[in-house]
Formats: structure tokens, sequence, C-alpha cells
């Protein structure tokens, strides 16, 4: 609160500021001229400017001057250094102009101002202004009544009525962080030994190629090659402090290797049987009533999607899942402590199988009709709710919603040649990347208000196959395997936006 002195003094320093707008024009020229540094469209005095009929704000002021009237111009922005090292400034006026915004801090070295009118602006409500809420709520400059002329849903709205949580600013972008100089078909991360690992299929130079992170130079750096002539999928799984790594390939069979440790290499213990794995597309592991599986989805006609379960010293012909129906993927989900899994096909509907404990093998339960032509299907929970998605290559894309008794259809994704979905979060934020061979692959953000996901970032990666979340040392990565082009790990970036 002012005291009642001081009140009175601005009084009188107003009327004679008016009695000094109200003089004729010849004397502001006269005196303006006597005084260096007055801008060419503004008239000045010794510790005051009056700008008119200008559309923008003149470059420098003279450094003294208590009062400055940048009234009624057309003035749609301002540069955050305008009014820069006018430190005796007490009373500014920005009224009746054309402002939407104001740069953040445009009156941090102003200590001393008492008076500022804002009114007569068009002030957009959004996240660029957020700064300016949080600064009249601590200042004590008085400011009169300003309000929102957009967006929609602030409009008319007092802006001194707003506090800086009515603002939610915080985003994210995805960057690319690193660019590895291959193609590649998948893409997995695992821990061993302390260490975060990812490994990718090449297929065309004939490697699973791991790499790991390096915690000083701050990138994943090459770290193996296992040689494997058509990788399609390089899976590894960690038992018992031992790594393994399922190499499946399109041609001479596929193979389970085994990490030595002394000497550091990875040695062949294992081919998977070539009368049922003829043409894996896709490898999954799973860990069921404590012990460890793998199944693989085989694409080829005669061949099964195949499960193998570990038994101590290598992993054993489990179960072979329906023949003759080309299986391009299989997801492994737990629902309320019922195993299942669901297989993508190229000749049906998505199919769901259920474990059964006391036969100890996954039984046919339903299939998820309505939906043809299905590459992969990938599931994700938000707040206790299961969701499924579901990517095709013909056809568009589809989100469904667990019922109780079934899937429902709650959203449709557009697509075009879509081979590759995987949702993934990152804090409280719920993503899904839907690929595309055709144009860009398409982030999309979940939205709690409407349960939908809503476009949220385009990348361009060339025919993607795979995609894997790597958080490490406070880094979130979204690792994609692409077929044509560089494989690239994302960075997710927090942005806030009220910060610019
Ligand atoms: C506002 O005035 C009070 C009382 O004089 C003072 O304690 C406070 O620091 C001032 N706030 C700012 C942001 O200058
Ligand atoms: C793996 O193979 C690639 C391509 O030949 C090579 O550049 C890289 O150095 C190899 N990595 C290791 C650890 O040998
Ligand atoms: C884990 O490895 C140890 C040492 O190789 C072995 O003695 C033990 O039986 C293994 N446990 C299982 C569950 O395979
Ligand atoms: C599991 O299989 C057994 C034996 O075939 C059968 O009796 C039982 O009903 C099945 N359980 C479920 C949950 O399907």
């Amino acid at each position: 609160m002012l005291r009642l002195g001081e009140k009175w003094m601005r009084l009188v320093c107003f009327s004679l500021l008016c009695l000094w707008l109200c003089l004729p024009r010849e004397s502001f020229a006269r005196r303006a001229s006597k005084v260096p540094r007055c801008p060419a469209t503004c008239s000045c005095t010794k510790d005051s400017a009056f700008c008119v009929d200008t559309k923008t704000i003149p470059k420098s002021f003279p450094p003294g001057i208590i009062s400055l009237f940048i009234e009624n111009n057309d003035i749609q922005s301002l540069s955050k250094h305008t009014f820069r090292g006018l430190k005796s400034l007490t009373h500014l006026s920005l009224s009746n102009n054309n402002l939407q915004h104001l740069p953040r801090d445009l009156f941090k070295h102003l200590d001393i101002l008492t008076d500022l009118d804002l009114r007569g602006n068009s002030f957009r409500c959004d996240c660029k202004i957020k700064w300016l809420v949080d600064w009249m709520e601590k200042t004590n400059t008085s400011v009169p009544a300003i309000y929102c002329a957009s967006p929609f849903e602030f409009q008319g709205r007092r802006i001194h009525d707003l506090t800086p949580r009515d603002f939610n600013c915080i985003s994210a972008d995805f960057a690319v962080y690193e660019t590895f100089p291959f193609h590649s078909v998948s893409v997995e991360s695992y821990e061993y030994s302390e260490d975060q690992f990812v490994v990718f299929a090449q297929p065309d130079s004939g490697f699973c190629t791991l790499y790991v992170w390096d915690h000083v130079e701050m990138v994943f750096r090459t770290s193996h090659n296992i040689t494997s002539r058509s990788a399609v999928y390089c899976k590894p799984v960690v038992i018992n402090n031992t790594l393994y790594m399922v190499v499946a390939q399109l041609f001479g069979g596929s193979h389970i290797y085994k990490w030595e440790e002394d000497p550091q290499r990875f040695i062949k213990i294992q081919d998977i049987d070539t009368s049922r794995v003829r043409k894996p597309n896709f490898v999954e592991t799973f860990k069921l009533d404590e012990e460890w599986y793998f199944v693989v989805a085989d694409s080829s006609k005669a061949g099964s999607t195949s499960i193998y379960r570990w038994n101590s010293n290598g992993f054993y012909s489990h179960q072979s899942l329906h023949p003759w129906h080309r299986d391009t993927h299989v997801e492994f989900l737990d629902v309320g402590g019922k195993p299942h899994l669901i297989l993508s096909s190229a000749s049906q509907t998505p199919v769901v199988y259920q474990w059964n404990r006391s036969q100890k093998q996954f039984v046919f339960h339903s299939q998820i009709t309505e939906v043809a032509d299905v590459q992969m299907v990938k599931h994700f929970w938000v707040r206790r709710a299961l969701y499924l998605c579901l990517t095709r290559f013909i056809g568009d894309s589809k989100i469904l919603r667990w019922e109780g008794q079934r899937f429902v259809e709650i959203q449709t994704l557009p697509s075009r040649g879509s081979m590759a979905v995987y949702p993934f979060s990152v804090g409280l934020r719920q993503y899904l990347i839907l690929g595309s061979d055709f144009s860009f692959s398409r982030v999309y953000l979940w939205d709690d208000l409407t349960q939908r996901f809503q476009p949220f970032q385009e990348l361009n990666m060339r025919a993607p196959r795979g995609f894997n979340l790597v958080s490490v040392d406070d880094k979130d990565f979204l690792l994609s395997a692409s077929f044509k082009g560089n494989t690239l790990a994302y960075q997710h970036l927090v942005v806030d936006l009220s910060a610019k």
C-alpha cells in the first residue's frame, strides 16, 4: 500500500504529465530538439517521451526518463530489450496497441515501475503469457484491469484472475539424438551387468549388432556383432544372470546364443527346429509361473508359431500353435493373472490364446473380429483400462478397449503402409507411434479428457519395422529400426512452452 503522501505526489506528477501532453505540438518539437537521443517518431522532455503514429517501438530512449507513453499505435510485437536501461521509469503505457503477447521478462529491470497501462490490447492468453500472469501476481506495480481476447476458452477473462496453474505449458519434442549408419528390421533393449544395451537385426550386413550406452560420451557405442546371414529378429533374454540371444533368420535356420564372460564372446548353444520355424518374423519372451519362455511368430504357410521353454540348460520346444496361418506377430499380455497371447496373421483376424494352468498349454480363446490384415497387435494400460492397438498395412489402424467381455473399437487412426506400432509412456505421458512406409510416421499423445489419441508429432523415418523405448541417465530415447534408412535414436525432450 502506498502512503497518502506518495499517492498525492503521483497525482501531481500525472497532472503535470497531462498538462505536458496538452501543450501545443510546436513546443514539443522545440523542447525535444534540446534533448539528445529522443527517437524521431516521439516527442520528449527531460523526463518523458511520448510516441504516436508509429508501427514499431523506437530503438532507444533518453536513459533518464521516468515516463513513457506509447499509446494508440499499431504495435503488434515488442523486443524483450525494448526498455533496457530505462532504470528510472516509473510510468509506462502501452495501451491501445495491437499487442497479443509480451516477451518474457520485458519489465525485468524496471525496478521502480509503479504504473503500467496495458489496456486496449488483444492479449492471447496462452503459454506465452504465463510469465505475465506470474509477474502480475507478485509485482507491486499497479496494472489496471486487462482482459483476454483469445483463445476461446479464456475470452473475456480478467488476466488478474488467472493463475499460472491455468496454463498447461509442458510439452515435449522427439529430436534425433544419434544416427546409426545401417538399415535394421528389429530393435530390442536389455540391461546386463549394470549396463544398458540395445540390439538391432541388420539383414544387409548380416549381423545382430549390439550397442552399449556409454555413460561418459553419452552415446550408444558399438559393443558386439553376432554374425547372422539374414537376421530378421535378435531377441535378448537374461535368465539367472546369463544373457541369451535368440537370433531368428530368414534362411539357414534360427539359433540361440549364450554370452560368455571369459573370453567375452557369444557362443551358439542351440539350433531351433526348422520343421516348425521356417520363416520367422518376430520373437517375444515372457515369464510365466516362474518359468521363462520365448515364442517365434512364423510367417510361412507350412510353419507354426512355436513356444519354447527354458529348462536349466537349454530351451525345449513346448507347444506349436495353429499352423498354416502365416503369423506376423505375437503379443504376450497378462489380464488379471490370466496370461494370453494375441497372434496377428496374414490370413485371418487376430486370434487370442489363453493359458490353461492345468494343461500348461495355451488354448484357443477367441478371435478379435471385424479387423482383417492386421500386421501387429500391441497392448497398453491407461489407468487400469486395457487397450490394444492394431496396425494394418492396408486400411486404417485401430485402438480397442477391453470392456470386460470383449474388445470394443474406440478410435481409428489413418494409416497407410504401416508395419509397426508401439505404445510407450514417458512419465505420465502415454504415447503411440504408428510407422508408415509411404509417408511420415506419426507420434500420438493420449488425451485423458477425450480418452483418445491426438496427433502429436510427425517423424521422418524410412520404412520403420520396430521401436523401443530406452531410459538411461535421466534421458528417454525412442529407437526406431528402419528398413530403408538409417536406424535412429530420438530423444524425448521436455519443453516448457512458457519459457520462450
Ligand atoms: C513489494 O513491496 C513490499 C513492501 O514494500 C516488499 O517487501 C516487496 O519486496 C515488494 N515486492 C517486489 C516484487 O518488489
Ligand atoms: C560391428 O560391425 C560393424 C560393421 O562392420 C563395425 O563397424 C563395428 O566396429 C563392429 N563392432 C564391433 C564391436 O566389432
Ligand atoms: C542359475 O545358475 C547357477 C550357476 O550357474 C545354477 O547353479 C543354478 O541351477 C541356476 N538356476 C536356474 C534356476 O537355472
Ligand atoms: C484347462 O484344461 C482342463 C483340462 O483339459 C479343463 O478341464 C479346464 O476346464 C481348462 N481350464 C480352463 C480355464 O479353460
